[in-house]
């Protein structure tokens, strides 16, 4: 635990390798599950993936400000803002926050994903304008969803299901793959997928019907035995439970991240027949009026 007197930081805006591996430890420290060590390395293999530190006396990272700026996005997201337990409340935060305002490009949307107690806060400053939209978090265990997999597809259509095949991502699908993505999402996001799909973490399975990509999902670590889904895309409700039943082939949990306007089959599906558990998440607000956008960094 850090010595609550200790104000004494740094705050840094051009991070080196050192300071990224910091980053790790802070998260790790503080029990910030959302970015493991692979999540925070694959944070620096792009441009546009900006941070602001705030460093003590001994080098310890006690204090991270992220923001994204891809840039086929039209709207940046601030994604952490964290101050290490022993040395929140004296400005270190604000100090941060000042500098990520500095640098953030002029004239773009910010997007913030607000935890319940810190929303009016941002609301009230940088943040006016809300979301119609929050995120939902779910989580269930693979076994309960691997049952509920087997008795929907045993349900389905067999002359449909017989059509549908699940296959491990390989070079050959990465193309077609990125542009089914693309054709989803309304942008391109092949230099994040190029680098996601690399990490040995990652274990992403492909939909093929007669040849072509029908859907796809990725699973990546979370913390401890739960692993974070998504994004889970595909063209029918038969299909997105083939990938999800391929996606349950270890003991634990899987953890993902819904739009809260999700009224989705899919969603359905999980919450009646699955052990899955819901917590209301983030409330999103922006800087400007903007039309909302699902949040797909
Ligand atoms: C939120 C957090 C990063 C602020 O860092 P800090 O160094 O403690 O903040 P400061 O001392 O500079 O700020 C003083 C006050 O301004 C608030 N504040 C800080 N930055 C702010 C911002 N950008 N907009 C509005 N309010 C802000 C702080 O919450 C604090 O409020 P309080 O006096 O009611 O507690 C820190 O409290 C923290 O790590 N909290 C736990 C993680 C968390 O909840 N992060 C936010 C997720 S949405």
């Amino acid at each position: 635990m850090a010595e609550c007197n200790d104000v004494d930081v740094q705050i840094v805006t051009d991070l080196s390798e050192v300071h990224w591996n910091g980053i790790a430890q802070l998260y790790a420290d503080e029990e910030w599950f959302m970015f493991p060590k692979e999540m925070v390395e694959l944070k620096t293999k792009f441009s546009w993936s900006h941070a602001v530190v705030a460093v003590n006396r001994e080098g310890r990272i006690v204090g991270l400000l992220t923001w994204s700026e891809a840039p086929t996005a039209s709207v940046h997201y601030v994604s952490t803002y964290l101050v290490a337990s022993g040395y929140r409340g004296h400005g270190i935060g604000a100090r941060m926050w000042d500098q990520m305002m500095k640098r953030v490009t002029p004239g773009r949307i910010l997007g913030i994903d607000a935890d319940p107690d810190m929303v009016e806060k941002y609301r009230s400053r940088e943040f006016p304008y809300r979301s119609e939209h929050g995120a939902y978090r779910i989580s269930f265990s693979t076994e309960s969803a691997l049952v509920a997999c087997k008795k929907a597809l045993g349900d389905a259509d067999e002359n449909v299901t017989s059509q549908i095949q699940i296959v491990a991502m390989s070079d050959d699908l990465i193309e077609q793959m990125i542009a089914y993505d693309q054709g989803l999402c309304g942008r391109n996001r092949e230099t994040f997928w190029r680098e996601y799909l690399k990490m040995d973490c990652v274990a992403t399975k492909v939909a093929l019907r007669q040849g072509k990509v029908v859907g796809f999902c990725c699973r990546a670590p979370f913390h401890q035995e739960t692993k974070r889904l998504g994004p889970l895309f595909a063209d029918s409700f038969e299909i997105g439970v083939s990938l999800l039943s391929h996606m349950c082939d270890f003991t634990g949990r899987l953890a993902a991240i819904r739009p809260q306007r999700d009224e989705c089959p899919f969603l359905q599906f999980l919450l009646q027949h699955t052990d899955c558990k819901l917590d209301s998440a983030a409330n999103r607000s922006f800087s400007r009026k903007c039309p909302d956008e699902d949040r797909v960094d």
